[in-house]
């Protein structure tokens, strides 16, 4: 297969976790025999350092002649603490998320049995929890009517009924495609567009009869999730409650570093970690290269290559189980692997494959 790939490095470790995603596509399409090649484009605070916007024009024209977008991370200290600043890499990612149309964020939950200690929870409650939050990417708060002044603001959470029924199809074909349970998480108890939500969910649950859907408020289901994760298994949610929720998630896997994410929709699809750049980290050859890795994983997947996408899983679990893994996660006394030994030793495993 042909795979033309924007590479979108970013900001803080974003070029460095990016590097080794790229050399584990390049490994596999070598494996394989797809012919892959790279345009890389500028985001977020670099793009805004060197021609003053987050999300170019040339970016995005890259971004829409491409099979799939390889992005790393987005985010730069100098912009979060000034609250004066016009522009913000933040909105480069969110341009970009618009502007492609990338409606629904895929995000899997899940435990790597070696790590299981990792999380703050005990080991009985997140042995075996295995999940996908579908969050909704284009609309809600993040998008809606803003307005702020020194003594008012507001943000408006709108959402009209084919939005929510374009996610919802997507959560139901994920769900028949799984374990057939929807949780469909929202507030519809206080909140309008919840409301709305809650109708079109009970309005498409009957055409499938197969899945068995809840509907969970989302406080009830943030607290389900670290008490019980094992009940979920497709959740699907709004913008802004799937972006607090998945960063809750993160906490049964036991490390940000490990979490992938795809988005798709109505251009070109995006695979991305869920984590952010990490401006401390920068240059020090410590991040955790996997979550970039495992978003590969999910590129293949995405055009049904199955098997490379298993082949990346296998090595990284490999590369786990052989305690080759980065400080955050690395066992007490185990050798000290940088986020370039990481990607280097998942490339060889794939190599000898
Ligand atoms: C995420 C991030 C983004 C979001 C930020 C960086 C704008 O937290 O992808 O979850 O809030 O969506
Ligand atoms: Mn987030």
């Amino acid at each position: 297969m042909d795979l033309k790939i924007a590479v979108l490095p970013g900001d803080g470790i974003g070029p460095e976790i990016s590097e080794q995603g790229v050399a584990v596509m390049n490994a596999v399409c070598e494996k394989f025999g797809h012919n892959v090649s790279y345009q890389y484009a500028l985001c977020g605070a670099d793009a805004i350092d060197r021609v003053g916007d987050p999300f170019p024009e040339e970016t995005f024209e890259i971004c829409m002649n491409a099979d799939a977008v390889l992005f790393s991370a987005v985010g730069d200290p100098k912009f979060d603490n000034d609250p004066t600043a016009k522009v913000r890499p933040e909105q480069g990612l969110l341009a970009m998320r618009k502007k492609l149309g990338l409606f629904a964020n895929i995000r899997p939950v899940e435990t790597f049995d070696c790590l299981i200690h990792k999380s703050p929870l005990k080991d009985e409650l997140v042995r075996g929890a295995d999940f996908i939050c579908i969050r909704e990417l284009t609309g809600g708060m993040y998008f809606g009517e803003k307005y702020q002044d020194d003594e008012k603001a507001y943000d408006t959470n709108a959402y009209t009924r084919p939005e929510i029924e374009r996610i919802l199809k997507v959560a139901y074909e994920y769900a028949m495609r799984r374990r057939k349970h929807l949780t469909v998480v929202d507030k519809a108890n206080v909140l309008a567009s919840s409301r709305l939500w809650r109708q079109v969910a009970k309005e498409m649950a009957p055409q499938y009869p197969e899945v068995v859907t809840d509907y969970m408020f989302v406080d009830n289901a943030a607290m389900r999730m670290i008490q019980d994760p094992r009940f979920f298994d497709v959740m699907v949610t709004e913008n802004t409650f799937g972006d607090i929720l998945t960063d809750e998630g993160s906490c049964i896997t036991g490390s940000m570093g490990l979490l992938p994410s795809a988005s798709t929709g109505e251009h070109t699809p995006v695979f991305e970690p869920i984590h952010g750049s990490w401006p401390q980290a920068k240059g020090l050859n410590i991040a955790n290269p996997l979550a970039q890795i495992l978003s590969v994983a999910m590129l293949f997947e995405y055009f049904n290559l199955k098997e490379e996408g298993a082949l990346i899983r296998k090595a990284v679990n490999a590369s786990l189980d052989a305690n080759v893994r980065t400080p955050e996660i690395q066992v007490e006394g185990g050798e000290r692997y940088g986020t370039i030994e990481v990607g280097q030793w998942i490339v060889d495993y794939i190599k000898k494959a």
